[in-house]
């Protein structure tokens, strides 16, 4: 499989000096901001933000925070890109260098950067072998098992709120033909290490998006390929929350990019999870390459946005492949290739509706994400819609969107009865009790609020065939 991308060992201490709490009035006007705007049907867009946008999708960059004062960078950082990843502050050696002790100061540098300038984040990276902090590499067992809980908890809930989407896991499967998870310290806490971590995250954020994420799983023939698409498919079928799943697509002549690649986007997305391309780079930078992996991400829906891993050739981790869109100053010949792939996407393919974050004048620490809203108020307290959002043979996903009359709603309930023996595996974003076909569903400590005509939403995973009963809303 010739050259993985095993990072060398942590290369980045914490900045202790500078402890910026998170700028909350600032950060949250910023992911107000970061809203795209599409570019009117016809006119070709001229930046790849931009012309992602076109078809509802993101295209972003890694982000260093020590590049950050270079202007030639954030130039070209700020006009292309609407997704920022931090390349390595977030990771858990710069965020719990001591354990216990948090230390956000980079990660807030690349997280205010990002939204000051109308950018959205994607949160990298919670629970992974790779660096990590010494204390951490030492410890084992429940006591390893407990700190990654912490930890995530920790991280997570400074940025709850703030973040599109989290790389929970990253790089827990094996490379090579085994299909079978890597070796770890995490790994032999038990192989539930991973739905752990995402039910953590969960509960900590729940407004952002969960993904697995890994490399040298582009390749649909792949045995790890095959072992990442496993667990994901028995994650959803269980009701473990994932909601995506990031294929790092760093590719070489070690691990190539292969015409198969649109198969593997499709069936990750075909279990009912977004797929995002969270790290590309490609060695020599093949315009034609480029474009064959933008189109792929553009045949499907459910892949919602592209990340590159870095700005310019002089800024990624593998220099001396110039795998990047830019060299200096220049667009590259991949540059263009991408560009013109996305301007000739199909418009808004995605199904489901992007969430938007409702503006508030002074800014409150957690914006709520709500759904659009309708056009015609309903009238009367609530209502509430149950639509399937995924199924597969004994089991089905549903989201049910919860609705305000012409009046605010402080507090809600939703009733419906199952046709056929339906049960519910797990629900989120509300507070569920069943008897026997009956289930009742109560708002979550966050949710209940709803203002005149807006709308909430909660979700859940079910055993049996896909029902869309009619559900009644009350509000006390
Ligand atoms: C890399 C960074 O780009 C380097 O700066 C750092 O020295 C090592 O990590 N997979 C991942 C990323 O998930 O976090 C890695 O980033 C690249 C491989």
């Amino acid at each position: 499989m010739g050259t993985n991308p095993i990072p060398p060992p942590a290369a980045r201490r914490s900045h202790k000096g500078l402890r910026v709490l998170v700028a909350s009035a600032v950060g949250v006007v910023g992911a107000i901001t970061a809203l795209t705007v599409p570019a009117p049907a016809g006119a070709a867009a001229s930046t790849l933000g931009a012309a992602a946008a076109q078809s509802g999708r993101y295209f972003g960059t890694a982000i260093a925070s020590g590049r950050l004062g270079d202007s030639n960078y954030t130039t070209i950082a700020n006009r292309e890109f609407n997704m920022v990843t931090a390349e390595n502050e977030m990771k858990i050696d710069a965020t719990e260098p001591n354990r216990g002790q948090f230390n956000f100061s980079a990660g807030d540098r690349v997280y205010n950067w990002a939204v000051q300038n109308g950018k959205r984040v994607r949160g990298h990276t919670l629970a992974w072998h790779g660096q990590q902090p010494g204390w951490m590499q030492s410890l084992s067992g429940s006591s390893l098992r407990q700190a990654m809980i912490d930890h995530i908890n920790g991280v997570v809930g400074h940025y709850k709120g703030k973040i599109y989407a989290w790389d929970v896991v990253n790089e827990a499967f094996a490379d090579g033909n085994s299909g079978g998870r890597r070796s770890s310290n995490l790994q032999s806490t038990g192989n539930d290490w991973i739905e752990v971590a995402f039910r953590t995250a969960r509960a900590a954020d729940p407004a952002a998006k969960l993904c697995y994420n890994d490399y040298n799983i582009d390749n649909w023939t792949w045995a790890k390929t095959q072992g990442v698409y496993n667990m994901v498919r028995d994650f959803k079928q269980r009701g473990v929350p994932i909601d995506c799943v990031g294929l790092q697509s760093h590719f070489n002549s070690g691990s190539a990019y292969n015409s198969n690649y649109r198969t593997t986007i499709s069936s990750f997305a075909a279990l009912g999870v977004d797929v995002q391309i969270t790290e590309l780079d490609v060695q020599g930078a093949s315009a034609q390459t480029y474009a064959a992996i933008t189109n792929d991400c553009l045949a499907v829906p459910r892949c919602t946005g592209i990340t590159v891993w870095g700005v310019r050739d002089q800024d990624s981790w593998r220099s001396g492949d110039t795998p990047l869109l830019f060299s200096g100053n220049n667009k590259k010949p991949a540059y263009d290739a991408v560009l013109n792939a996305l301007n000739n996407a199909t418009p808004n393919p995605t199904p489901t509706p992007t969430p938007t974050i409702t503006p508030t004048p002074n800014p409150t620490p957690t914006p709520t994400p709500t759904p659009t809203p309708t056009p015609t108020p309903v009238p009367g307290a609530c209502s509430a819609t149950i639509t399937t959002t995924n199924s597969w043979p004994g089991g089905f996903q549903s989201e049910v969107t919860v609705r305000a009359g012409s009046s605010a709603v402080n507090g809600w309930t939703v009733r419906w009865t199952w046709p056929s023996g339906q049960s519910i595996s797990s629900l989120w974003s509300g507070q569920q009790s069943v008897s026997g076909s009956s289930v009742t569903v109560r708002n979550a400590a966050y949710n209940g609020s709803i203002p005149a005509s807006g709308s909430t939403t909660f979700g859940f995973t079910a055993n049996g065939s896909a029902a869309t009963p009619t559900a009644t809303c009350t509000s006390p």
